[in-house]
């Protein structure tokens, strides 16, 4: 189990960051985002991220009977575009400030669900098997690669044999990072990544972005 030092202060930081500006701190474009152009990023990201890459993401179900998991949902911007794509949703964020602001952005959504979880695993989740996982702009600010790799063995957990987790970290492993910040997180190597995957029981078939901050990992279940 992590340190609950650091759990805690994640927890405190993303709640105070999301009551001083929600938006802002989840996608840094712009400092007020009205509904329309904040929940548009979303479909934008998931229109790059997921619907160009659909061969990996479903292998060949239909997205609509497929149930997928989102970690670090912040207010809701991808799970909202998430809900329209896909036939179940289920995301997780340490916040609970944030995790408000994604109940009501998925309040027209009933097969979205939004949890509250201790920032390090996946209890709070129901134990069903999804066909999907998914995370941007989330592990790049965890400081710890203990929290990570604790997510990246509960997403094993709950995905059936040959799904993808498709993340994104950070690769930029020339970063000062340190244990208490909670907004520059711990970078990954391209053998770290691949260390990990192997350790967890993921086959790391491919990686984009190795050195840089948006650094792609596409994670399969073994079967
Ligand atoms: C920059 S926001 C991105 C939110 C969302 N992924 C998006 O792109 O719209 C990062 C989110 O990760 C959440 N987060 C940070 N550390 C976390 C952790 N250890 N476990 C779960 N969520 C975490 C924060 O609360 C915040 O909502």
């Amino acid at each position: 189990m992590p340190d609950e030092k650091t759990l805690e202060k994640m927890r405190q930081d993303w709640d105070e960051r999301a009551r001083e500006n929600a938006r802002h701190y989840v996608a840094t474009g712009q400092t007020e985002w009205t509904d329309e152009a904040f929940f548009a990023s979303g479909e934008q990201a998931i229109e790059e991220d997921i619907r160009t890459d659909m061969t990996n993401v479903c292998q060949g179900k239909d997205p609509k009977a497929m149930r997928v998991l989102e970690i670090g949902c912040g207010a809701g911007r991808l799970t909202r575009a998430l809900a329209k794509m896909f036939g179940e949703v289920h995301a997780v964020d340490v916040s609970g400030e944030m995790v408000s602001r994604a109940k009501a952005a998925v309040a027209d959504f009933p097969h979205a669900h939004v949890y509250q979880n201790n920032g390090c695993d996946l209890t709070v989740v129901p134990e069903l098997e999804f066909d999907f996982a998914y995370s941007a702009i989330v592990f790049q600010h965890i400081p710890s690669r203990e929290v990570i790799e604790s997510y990246v063995r509960e997403v094993n957990r709950l995905l059936r044999p040959g799904a993808l987790f498709k993340f994104q970290v950070q690769g930029c492993t020339d970063l000062q990072t340190s244990a208490d910040d909670t907004w520059l997180g711990v970078p990954f190597s391209d053998a770290q990544a691949v260390e990990m995957a192997w350790r967890s029981n993921f086959e790391p078939r491919y990686r984009h972005g190795a050195g840089e901050q948006y650094f792609w990992l596409w994670f399969f279940k073994k079967p």
